[in-house]
């Protein structure tokens, strides 16, 4: 198991808190988090995501980081190490969804590619003469193109995991997720200014309950838990570079807030926009690209910025994507004695071929029992595997492991933490109760 050398670790408090955020900012918010909402009636969902977030998430995020810095393992390894038996299972069923997840996240990663180039070569126009929505469809109807973006977008990923975490990781995340908050602002302003905004932001922000039922209520749970980057193992794997020494609430807090901030304006940018072109807040996984050139359209410098704006889509996306690849190296590398360099390369290849099916069925009508394949792999991890997985995370330290988490989350004592009674209750009784009521309600094809 272990090799003998010294766990690599982050570099700093700050480089810690970067990397989690860098993995949980990403496509989910950007890309997903709007059209979901969009799907699901706006407001109401809106307000239910947020609670979901800083009830059940959070706790799970502080169980998660708990178990990793502890272990000081990858997902199966914490669970042996910690307990053994069938919670090991709990650390594959984390691995399963990073291959799955990994798998469709590569493809959007690759239109990100495509729409950077795409921004000097046609999408200004397309946003201007309202036909960006056929530019889309005739991108992602080309197959071999959309396997290829996927392809280099997958590359991207493996180099810089295969440089290991304190070269490549950290570096990145410091410098350039700051710059995506900032175009994020610039963009709303954009956005909120246009004829006929007013109809979005109330579609946005005024919440109408009736539209609330199960399906809701499961698509924001399995989008908060997709969105923090929960239930799979990936947290306690980051926990598990993190420093003695950090405070873990404090950390997973501030990963919490930065991450909805992120979703939020993401949607106060698209939502006004959708509105105001006339286009459906229920288009599905095309919303974003579909909506965003005719913003850009309307800008001076207009491609310019779609160009910057998907650069550091891409770069969240990256951040992203190597948090994922990065639990399935972990075990492969913890548990298996592979190098960094195998471990990354052929996981890497391996997770891009399962992402073929998805990167066709968009455009090529590939379903499984009627969801577009990529719908269908996102729904299988998102909705049923990451809340299962926090499920069992939050059980295990409310109920199996609970003097080891209560020691390792003030930091063998030595930091008070305010929050212990209602966070040992979410984790025994509330998360597992509200997660397994949800899934009665609402899980359905
Ligand atoms: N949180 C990432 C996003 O929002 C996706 C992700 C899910 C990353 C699960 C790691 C683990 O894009």
């Amino acid at each position: 198991m272990s090799n003998g050398v010294e766990r690599e670790q982050w570099g700093s408090k700050l480089g810690f808190i970067m990397a989690a955020a860098g993995s949980a900012v990403g496509l989910g918010n950007i890309w997903k988090f709007p059209y979901i909402t969009g799907q699901n009636g706006g407001a109401a969902f809106v307000i239910m995501y947020v609670a979901l977030v800083f009830v059940i998430g959070y706790a799970v995020m502080m169980a998660e980081i708990v178990i990793g810095r502890k272990a000081e393992l990858n997902a199966v390894g914490s669970f042996a190490k910690l307990k053994g038996g069938p919670w090991v299972l709990v650390g594959w069923m984390g691995i399963a969804a990073g291959f799955i997840i990994l798998s469709f996240y590569g493809v959007i990663g690759g239109w990100c590619i495509k729409y950077i180039l795409a921004s000097f070569t046609g999408l200004m126009a397309a946003g201007a003469a309202g036909t960006a929505g056929d530019l889309f469809g005739g991108f992602i109807t080309n197959a071999p193109q959309v396997i290829i973006y996927q392809l280099i977008f997958m590359l991207v990923t493996i180099w810089i995991v295969y440089k290991g975490i304190g070269e490549g990781i950290e570096k990145y995340c410091k410098v350039l997720m700051p710059g995506l908050f900032i175009l994020l602002l610039i963009l709303i302003v954009r956005s909120v200014t246009l004829p006929g905004a007013g109809k979005g932001l109330a579609f946005y922000l005024k919440p109408d309950f009736s539209k609330l039922n199960g399906g809701v209520f499961l698509a924001a749970l399995g989008q908060a838990f997709f969105s923090l980057s929960l239930g799979m193992g990936c947290m306690v794997t980051y926990g598990s570079y993190l420093p003695k020494e950090t405070s873990i609430p404090g950390a997973a807090a501030q990963v919490c807030f930065l991450d909805t901030a992120v979703a939020f304006l993401a949607g106060l940018v698209i939502f006004p926009a959708v509105f105001a072109f006339g286009l459906e807040p229920g288009a599905g996984p095309g919303l974003t690209f579909i909506t965003l050139p005719n913003v850009f359209a309307q800008m001076p410098g207009g491609a310019m910025w779609s160009a910057l704006f998907f650069l550091l889509l891409l770069v969240a996306a990256i951040t992203s994507s190597i948090s994922l690849l990065e639990v399935v190296c972990a075990y492969f590398i913890d548990e298996m004695n592979w190098s960094r360099a195998k471990a990354a390369w052929v996981m890497g290849l391996v997770i891009f071929a399962l992402g073929v099916p998805s990167a066709i069925s968009l455009g090529g009508g590939l379903k499984i029992a009627g969801k577009d394949f990529l719908d269908a792999a996102d729904f299988l991890a998102s909705n049923i595997l990451l809340p299962l997985g926090g499920l069992f995370i939050a059980l295990f330290v409310g109920w199996v492991w609970t003097d080891g988490a209560k020691k390792e989350i003030t930091n063998e004592g030595t930091i008070p933490f305010g929050l212990m009674g209602p966070w040992l209750w979410i984790c025994r009784v509330v998360a597992p109760l509200a997660i397994a009521w949800i899934f009665l309600k609402g899980l359905k094809w």
